[in-house]
């Protein structure tokens, strides 16, 4: 029969986490509407995007996660698309961020009490996640293990995880070596891929796995 765009049969929340730069947004962006850019910007705060998917003759919908992975801009600055979803109380405000204007939800409380706040909103809820490292990078993939942790404190133990090496398309300065990945990914029980948002590889098909083996 026919099916509007907001059909769906599951709603599905997935986080994207990983250091700054390894292309979260790039993957997000690749992902639901095809696009890819070198000029990219540091995500400040949270963004998300959604597309439907049809598993098994099911219509199901996901919405993605997309934060910074910079510190700085969770901690000291912090802006958020409403929805309410979220459930959480706070002062919002209009803000114009890269010519688009965003709602912003302003935190008016103190460092590790608001940085807190601002983690477990970003994680209520989500039933897969991908955590992304550069594979050019050395130090974003010593640190999934940190990105594991609080993902982990902060989600339920049946959560769907990714590890996700991106960046494969930049084969002359690979850093960590895909067996690497896939020794970690195994020790942690995650499912592995390795990723090109810049060539589209593999990205489709990391999101869908996370959300046929949610659904
Ligand atoms: P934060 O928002 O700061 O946490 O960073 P991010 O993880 O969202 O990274 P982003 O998607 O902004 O990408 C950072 C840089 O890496 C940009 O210059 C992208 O163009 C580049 N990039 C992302 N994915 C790829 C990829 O698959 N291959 C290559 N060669 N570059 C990529
Ligand atoms: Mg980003």
């Amino acid at each position: 029969g026919y099916r509007t765009e907001d059909d769906y049969d599951y709603l599905f929340k997935v986080v994207l986490i990983g250091d700054s730069g390894v292309g979260k947004s790039n993957l997000l962006s690749r992902f639901t509407r095809n696009e890819f850019s070198l000029e990219s910007k540091s995500t400040i705060g949270v963004e998300f995007a959604t597309r439907s998917l049809n598993v098994d003759g099911k219509v199901i919908k996901a919405q993605i996660w997309d934060t910074a992975g910079q510190e700085r801009f969770t901690r000291n600055e912090f802006s958020l698309e409403s929805k309410s979803t979220i459930g959480v109380e706070f002062a919002t405000r209009s803000l114009n961020v890269d010519g688009k204007v965003i709602k912003a939800q302003i935190w008016d409380t103190a460092g590790q009490e608001r940085y807190r706040a601002i983690t477990s909103a970003y994680y209520r809820g989500a039933v897969g996640a991908l955590l992304v490292y550069d594979v050019t990078r050395h130090s974003t993939f010593e640190n999934v293990e940190r990105w594991l942790r609080e993902l982990r404190d902060h989600t339920d133990p049946n959560i769907v995880v990714m590890l996700v090496g991106n960046k494969s398309d930049l084969r002359h300065l690979v850093a960590v070596s895909t067996e690497d990945g896939k020794s970690f990914a195994e020790k942690e029980s995650l499912y592995f891929m390795e990723t090109s948002a810049l060539e589209a590889t593999n990205v489709e098909i990391s999101f869908a796995e996370v959300l046929t083996q949610i659904y």
